[in-house]
């Protein structure tokens, strides 16, 4: 399997309802290829920073993280809510999408990253397997409109370049349910 291989089978995401979730129709299970090249300077900085990241953030930062996430995930109101779905857009070694998936119960948690060793790292975090990671581009989202009910980015809105950051947000915008974003 590639670097740039998702391989990932929606059949096999907890939680998965069976509702398309992936939008290309041409969508298989050797991976989503939609990259654009000009990323992979980033996309490689990124996969040899996954080896420290967590060890980085955690020196450069209190304990005051945790809280903030539990902050995140209590102001979602989730509560009642059967299967929420929520995205994270930019997961990186899913912090958030996993204090997400390890509060809310029933909940169909999906984490987005371009680096596959964010995604790595995110994985092997996740002992339950109980969210999935996608290999993705945040400016060209691989989902559906209207999907998720949630939709959130945490510390990397700055990675996003001149147009990107705007497609980004319409992209973030578009994935997000029409009731949820009134
Ligand atoms: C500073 S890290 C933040 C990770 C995580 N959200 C957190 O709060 O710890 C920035 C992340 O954004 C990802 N990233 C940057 N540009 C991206 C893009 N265009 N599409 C998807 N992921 C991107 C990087 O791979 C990296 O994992």
């Amino acid at each position: 399997m590639s670097d740039d291989v998702c391989g990932l089978d929606p059949r096999d995401i907890p939680g998965y309802d069976g509702h398309g979730l992936f939008q290309t129709a041409s969508y298989n299970l050797d991976g989503i290829d939609a990259m654009t090249k000009r990323r992979t300077g980033r996309q490689k900085y990124y996969n040899f920073f996954s080896h420290f990241y967590d060890h980085f953030i955690k020196m450069h930062s209190s304990n005051d993280r945790d809280e903030t996430r539990q902050f995140l995930v209590a102001s979602a109101n989730l509560e009642g809510k059967k299967h929420p779905r929520v995205l994270d857009i930019c997961c990186g070694t899913g912090s958030v999408i996993l204090a997400f998936s390890e509060h809310v119960h029933g909940i169909f948690a999906v984490g987005v990253d371009f680096s596959i060793g964010m995604l790595n790292r995110a994985r092997a975090k996740d002992a339950s397997s109980k969210a999935a990671f996608v290999k993705g581009d945040a400016a060209d989202l691989p989902f559906v409109n209207d999907y998720f009910d949630i939709v959130c980015c945490s510390h990397a809105l700055y990675e996003l370049k001149g147009h990107d950051r705007n497609r980004a947000l319409s992209e973030m915008r578009r994935v997000i349910n029409r009731m949820a974003r009134s």
